[in-house]
């Protein structure tokens, strides 16, 4: 493989920073805006008392809170003595004030078939969902793994859970079977939903396989419910192994909502850290509905006639906040797209777009780059003037893309809003607001109201503008994460304790001379790749875990479509022989471990590794080194002939 030099990442920081243009609101669209500049004012005031307003008005409880917030840093709990259900706040109540009829989902399968789900249809359906996991000894705070493709029964698996108070985590379908059984042990859950498989670029993946595998070992699991997708024969373990149609369409649609406490907690999401164990992050009931329907309301602008998509899936936390929970709360007309964008063809969003007359879109920058390597055509063959307002997350927005996606889906008019979060914040953070701010391509541009987001210096000093930095959080917000499952200690650790008093998000960015957000990517060994976060640690400890395998040193390249594209540094034990075959044979095992988005795209096999003298992998020398930049400080490498000889290895890796 060649190791050539390209744009290195600090190139195009630089070119960020003198992307001038400017986009203010057109007036036509302030006139109609749900946000206005007041909102800043009043969170400014009391940000307390401004998301005390909000949970008054947004949320139907059942017992009212008397608190708002009680702050035992790095602990938070919102809007306690509040008693609720948020699937009563997701469905029941828009059927209650005639809204039965209302679309929620138009789901689209990727071969093409096409279901409709309206409110009363997610009513019913969630409700014999509900009694199912009720038959199958599901009791309030029980956890319940899910592992679907994007089908309706999907929302329908969560909302069931939150109904009867059991919180559910979800894992992603690209996940392997490892990847499976580690988090459904972390989260000892005890029932799986899961399904057949799904349909992904023109082919069937079957699920249930992956299931059985993770099952061998996860000893919590007593029961599993199996969504008939494919109509494929799959094993199915008598007494263990229910089919959905058979369990869940039996029961009676009416099952009421469990009434639990604000913090109980609604779900788990797993994501990825520093060390090769993701995390398992915590959020609860109220403050999370909150946070993410007034975000969905006012940053996307929805009024109760647009059809928003939200394109991600599901399976991480944009899907569960702005595909699930944020748009139902609203009683929000959603699309749901089970496929890959490029099926049959790659104008297959811009079909859907014009099928559906589409009016809000959001998503991946590397979606959109995607698009544009494939040319203007492709949208330009389809009417697209339904579109209003676009939205992106996961990574940073290059200017390039931003007037691409302007230019070329938005025509000309949608606004843009770059939404920066994480899955530990639970809703958006740091956006515009849509007929308020006046945007910049690249800047996700200022905190949400009631937010306050800084950038601080090593020593945790705020930057003056024009500075760059680590990007803080100086207060709670209701949807922020409540910890890490089961480890307080690695909570405190992870985001409270290298700045004090703050949260750390582990991104690097920088304020303008106005004040603008730009953010950065990630300071620490986590990469971005496609939106998607992944452990450098957690691709290593896969490579190791291969026989032929001494030891592994793993880095982001930055690259066009995806942001970073995986570079894995490899040293094989005595005897074996570097080959493309074997480079091959890693780069499945990773994929195989921990799932295909973890495949590495690029893979070099090297007699040895840079290491300080205290035996600390340089992989800042190893970044320089896949993106071929003059190399940085040498000075405390141990053995400096060590870069020559991974120079000299070039050439006997694999490239994907
Ligand atoms: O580095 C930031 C990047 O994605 C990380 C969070 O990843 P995850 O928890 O998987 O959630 C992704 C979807 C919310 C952040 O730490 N990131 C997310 N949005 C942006 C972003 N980087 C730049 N600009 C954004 N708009």
């Amino acid at each position: 493989m060649s190791v050539e030099s390209s744009k290195g990442p600090r190139a195009e920081i630089e070119n960020l920073l003198m992307e001038s243009r400017r986009f203010p609101p057109d007036p036509a669209f302030v006139a109609r805006a749900n946000a206005t500049a007041a909102l800043y004012e009043e969170a400014e005031r009391d940000y307390v008392a401004f998301w005390e307003r909000l949970a008054r008005e947004r949320i139907s409880w059942y017992t009212p809170f008397d608190r708002t917030l009680e702050w035992d840093l790095p602990f938070a709990k919102w809007f306690t003595g509040g008693e609720l259900n948020i699937s009563y706040n997701c469905v029941d109540r828009h059927v209650e004030r005639g809204l039965g009829d209302k679309v929620a989902y138009h789901w689209i399968g990727e071969p093409g078939d096409t279901r409709t789900l309206t409110y009363a249809d997610l009513l019913r359906d969630v409700g014999k969902a509900a009694n199912a996991l009720k038959e199958l000894g599901v009791r309030k705070g029980d956890r319940v793994a899910i592992y679907m493709p994007m089908i309706p029964e999907l929302p329908i698996a969560m909302l069931a859970c939150a109904r009867i108070g059991a919180p559910h985590t979800v894992v992603f379908g690209g996940f392997s079977a490892e990847a499976l059984a580690g988090r459904i042990n972390d989260a000892e859950a005890k029932v799986l939903i899961t399904a057949d498989g799904g349909w992904r670029r023109g082919k069937a993946v079957g699920l249930k396989q992956h299931a059985d595998d993770a099952l061998v070992d996860t000893p919590s699991v007593e029961s599993v419910l199996v969504v008939r997708r494919l109509g494929d024969a799959v094993y199915m373990l008598e007494g263990r192994d229910h089919w959905w149609h058979e369990v869940v369409e039996r029961q009676p649609a009416l099952c009421p909502p469990t009434p639990v406490e604000s913090e109980h907690m609604l779900y788990l999401l797993y994501t990825s850290g520093t060390t090769a164990k993701p995390k398992g992050i915590v959020h609860t009931t109220a403050g999370y509905l909150v946070g993410t329907s007034f975000t969905h309301e006012t940053i996307f602008d929805v009024k109760p006639d647009d059809v928003f998509w939200c394109a991600a899936d599901i399976g991480w936390v944009t899907g569960h906040s702005y595909i699930v929970y944020g748009p139902l709360a609203n009683a929000t007309t959603s699309i749901l797209y089970e496929g890959a964008p490029d099926t049959p063809a790659w104008d297959r969003w811009w079909r859907i777009v014009e099928d559906y007359k589409v009016t809000i879109l959001y998503c991946a920058p590397t979606a959109i780059r995607a698009f544009m390597k494939q040319g203007e055509a492709w949208p330009q063959a389809h009417d697209l003037s339904s579109l209003r307002l676009l939205g992106s997350v996961g990574e940073p927005i290059n200017p390039e893309a931003w007037l691409w996606y302007h230019e070329h889906v938005g025509g000309g008019k949608a606004p843009i809003v770059d939404t920066w979060w994480q899955t530990e914040t639970g809703m958006i953070l740091i956006t515009p607001l849509p007929g308020v701010t006046t945007t910049k391509p690249g800047s996700a541009t200022f905190p949400f109201p009631g937010v306050e987001a800084d950038v601080v210096d090593g020593d945790g000093r705020s930057v003056p503008f024009g500075g760059g930095g680590y990007l803080v959080l100086k207060r709670p917000w209701p949807a922020m994460l409540r910890g890490i499952y089961g480890d307080p200690e690695r909570y405190r650790q992870t985001y409270w304790s290298r700045f004090p008093g703050m949260y750390f998000t582990g991104d690097g960015a920088k304020r303008d001379d106005e004040g603008y957000f730009w953010l950065l990517g990630r300071v620490d060994d986590v990469m971005n790749v496609a939106g998607h976060r992944i452990s450098t640690t957690e691709v290593e400890s896969a490579l190791v875990d291969h026989r032929s395998v001494a030891e592994a040193a793993v880095v982001g390249k930055s690259d066009a479509v995806t942001g970073q594209a995986i570079f894995a540094y490899v040293i094989l034990k005595a005897g074996q022989e570097p080959s493309e075959a074997l480079a091959l044979q890693l780069r499945e095992h990773v994929a195989h471990v921990i799932g295909p988005i973890a495949r590495p795209r690029h893979l070099l096999f090297t007699p040895d590794l840079p290491k300080t003298r205290s035996g600390k992998i340089m992989r800042r020398l190893l970044r320089d080194l896949a993106e071929g930049r003059v190399l940085g400080d040498t000075t405390t490498l141990a053995d400096a002939m060590v870069v020559d000889s991974i120079r000299a290895a070039s050439g006997r890796g694999e490239d994907e």
